[in-house]
């Protein structure tokens, strides 16, 4: 796809690279037991699936649709969930997939949410992480890449809802219309 506003800040064999290497840490981290992977959607979906296929351990996989954003690159601050998940959490070890932790408000929720379901353990697995921008609190235990205060859009994250199937992560530097 070329696009003028689009600039490549991570090419794809990096990701890949740096994908294939979380997954061998995680599977790791947790020889044993059942290890329970949950992808926030939509953006981090690109991300499960590769990182799923790296674990070199057995897993299961469920969604959930959580709404920080509105259309466009400003967050409205409100955190909604969309889809809850379909499998019950008590006595597992979850590990949150999600693409990235910006102000860490969606995933400040989500942890509250989800640690009244009781899970054995919670960890967070992030593609990105912006550490500039946090507002709340938040330790992502996995992290792919730290990225400056830039917005970023492909391999899953999007700018109203456009680029996510971009091989790369790219800066996107003069937004189009949304
Ligand atoms: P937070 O609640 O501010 O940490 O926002 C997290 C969510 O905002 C992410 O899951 C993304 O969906 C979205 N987001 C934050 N930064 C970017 C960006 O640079 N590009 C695309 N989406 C982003
Ligand atoms: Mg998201």
């Amino acid at each position: 796809m070329v696009d003028p506003n689009l600039k490549v800040l991570i090419s794809a064999e990096k990701i890949q690279a740096r994908v294939r290497e979380l997954g061998e840490q995680i599977s790791a981290d947790y020889p044993s037991g059942k290890l329970h992977m949950i992808c926030i959607l939509k953006g981090a979906c690109f991300f499960l699936t590769d990182l799923a296929r790296a674990m070199k351990r057995d897993v299961s996989v469920d969604f959930m649709g959580i709404s920080t954003y509105g259309k466009g690159k400003t967050s409205s601050g409100e955190v909604r969930v969309t889809k809850d998940l379909d499998i019950s959490l008590e006595g597992a070890d979850v590990l949150i997939v999600e693409d990235i932790v910006d102000s860490g408000v969606t995933l400040n929720y989500l942890m509250h949410v989800l640690e009244q379901r009781r899970p054995h353990s919670i960890r967070i697995a992030a593609l990105l992480d912006k550490p500039e921008r946090r507002l709340r609190p938040i330790h992502a235990n996995y992290v792919g890449f730290q990225i400056p205060d830039q917005f970023v859009v492909g391999y899953g994250l999007d700018y109203a809802e456009r680029y996510r199937n971009l091989d790369d992560i790219c800066v996107l530097e003069d937004p189009p219309a949304a």
